[in-house]
Order: C-alpha cells, then structure tokens, then sequence
C-alpha cells in the first residue's frame, strides 16, 4: 500500500493532512525518514508519526541461551543484562519469564507479553522447569525424599511444591521444579549443607533450550512452542 493511503486511513487523517506530515518529515519507516507519498509499505513496516508508532505491535517472544554472570534485568549499573545480548528495538519493552540468578545458566524466556509471560511463572499452571545441577559435595541419599515431600522455608513460611530429581552421578542431578522463589534451588541444597557449583536450565515446559543456540545467542520463538505454554494453561 502507498504511504500517503495508509496515512489518510487514520482515524481524523485526510489525504491533504497525510501530505502535509510527509512534507514536514514527521513519518518515519523502519527508522528512516520518508516523505514520498508514493513509497510503499507492508504489514511489516514499522511506520512511526512524531515518534510514535501507528501500528499496534505483534507481541514479541525469544528464547536466550544466558550466560553466566549475566543479570536477569534490564539494565543494570554494575553488571552486564540479559536484555543487552538482544539485539532488538524498544528494548526496553521487553521483559523476562521467569528469572535466572547471575551465575546460572540456559533457557530464559524473553516476551513483552504479559499475560504470556504470567501463565508461564504460575506454580499452578504446573508447567516445569528443568534444571542441571552441580553440587560442591555428594549428593546425599535423602535428597530425592526431601524434594519430594517439600522443604519448609521460614523467611517466606511456606512449604515447597513437589520437586522430582533424577540422579545424574555423585554430583550432578537433573530436577523439575513447578514454581520459582528465590534462590529456590541454591536453598534447598542449602539444607543438606551441599552448595551449587553450576546451574543450567535446559527446559521450561514444552520449550527446550536450542542446541545449536552457543552462550549469549537467541531466536524468536516458534508459533507452536509460544503456543504451548496457552495449551499448558488450558489443560491445567
Ligand atoms: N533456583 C536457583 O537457586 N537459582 C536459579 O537461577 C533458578 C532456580
């Protein structure tokens, strides 16, 4: 469609008002100043009047393979953001689905979708997230029971939700956790005096981490694994 047609359909817009805003360079393309009432634009173009966009956006989705010692933040004054490694516009916009602390790593979920991202972090929705990890010490033979059955947290009084975990070898286990406090898995092992030496997260839901993602690479997400986390809604 020609740019001066999709400007004088606005609501309150003429074609005289249209050529008007052109000729005084206040409609902007994809971030480049257009004043040719003939230029052609799609349904993709990011067309902007005084600044402002005309266009209600398309939510946006991305998976982040995160690095370690990367905030789960959008800017912050002492250490490098997860939000910085996307190269994206209105950056600011966007937020994260489910935090990761500084020194863990893997799949975070990166949206500007709220509704999206609540069903995603809801305890209730039961949509896991799994977890690698790397203890300093032994495992200890009670952990699975312990996880299983809840472990009391007193700062907050509550009980935790079921956790299952699979044993990996002496050190290493892999875990499916259904809610997100803080430091929640650092604490558990916490119990059993046993610390986190690496924590990686591979899944959350039906949304597995990208393998060919390296550290610090994203990718928008899929129809169907944005899908997925509606239909884990659904079905719980
Ligand atoms: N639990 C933690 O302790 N840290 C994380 O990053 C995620 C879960």
């Amino acid at each position: 469609m020609r740019l001066d047609r999709f400007l004088s359909n606005l609501p309150h817009a003429s074609r005289k008002q249209a050529r008007h805003w052109l000729a005084n360079k206040q409609v902007m393309v994809d971030a480049e100043v257009v004043s040719d009432p003939l230029y052609q634009v799609s349904a993709f173009s990011q067309i902007q009047l005084d600044g402002r966009s005309l266009q209600a956006r398309q939510p946006r989705y991305f998976m982040l393979n995160k690095p370690r010692g990367y905030l789960s933040a959008t800017v912050d004054a002492e250490h490098p953001t997860a939000l910085q490694l996307l190269n994206e516009p209105e950056r600011e916009l966007l937020h994260i689905g489910g935090r990761l602390d500084r020194n863990s790593s893997g799949l975070l979920l990166i949206t500007d979708d709220g509704h999206w991202s609540r069903v995603l972090t809801q305890p209730d929705k039961r949509i896991a997230k799994v977890y690698l990890v790397e203890t300093e010490d032994p495992i200890h033979v009670d952990t699975a029971q312990r996880f299983a059955t809840g472990i009391y947290f007193d700062f907050e009084g509550i009980t935790t939700k079921p956790v299952q975990l699979e044993q990996l070898d002496s050190h290493r286990v892999r875990l499916w956790l259904y809610e997100g406090r803080y430091h929640q898995i650092k604490r558990m092992f916490g119990r059993f005096r046993n610390k986190v030496v690496a924590l990686h997260r591979e899944r959350m839901g039906d949304i597995a981490l990208d393998p060919t993602l390296a550290p610090g690479e994203y990718r928008p997400l899929t129809r169907s694994e944005i899908d997925s986390v509606m239909a884990a809604r659904n079905n719980s």
